[in-house]
């Protein structure tokens, strides 16, 4: 075995996952393991890089069909470098800001109503009577831009 491979054991504890998981992303395609001759599974360490990648865009609610298209855009076989992530992760540019401009304005729109209570016509953001916002379509219409897009 090679220093950098990793057993699933320790490659589980290392990322932070279960062995389950683990078996479940490489039956995926997001990650890929190779077997000793006596049929044990081992991982190449940069195989931690990727598990990181997948948990955290599931984290912030990136679907998995969009990781792994990410994910098969990174070269295997050879070492990969800086500019090989930026380029596989140039598709998730936009989606990323408008996760981030969703989450900014749920951050800011929940504190500023929290205790406040006044339901103001101009400034609340949860300011709906007679739930009139529902004629315009479903969902949290203000906190999503649905709103300012009709606008
Ligand atoms: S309840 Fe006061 S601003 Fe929303």
């Amino acid at each position: 075995m090679a220093t950098s491979d990793l057993s699933v054991g320790e490659m589980a504890a290392r990322a932070g996952v279960p062995v389950s998981t683990l078996h479940y992303y490489e039956a995926e395609g997001l990650i890929e393991s190779w077997r000793t001759a006596a049929n044990h599974r081992r991982y190449d360490r940069s195989e931690l890089r990727r598990i990181a990648i997948v948990r955290v865009a599931l984290t912030v609610g990136v679907p998995l069909k969009e990781v792994k298209a990410v994910l098969d855009q990174v070269p295997r076989g050879k070492a990969v470098g800086k500019a090989d992530w930026a380029r596989a992760a140039e598709p998730w540019a936009v989606m990323l800001e408008e996760k981030i401009a969703l989450l900014t304005r749920m951050r800011d729109q929940m504190g500023y109503c929290i205790g406040c209570g006044c339901l103001s016509l101009e400034a609340c953001p949860l300011y709906n009577p007679d739930d009139r916002l529902a004629e315009n379509g479903p969902g949290p219409r203000r906190w999503t831009g649905a709103e300012e897009e009709r606008a």
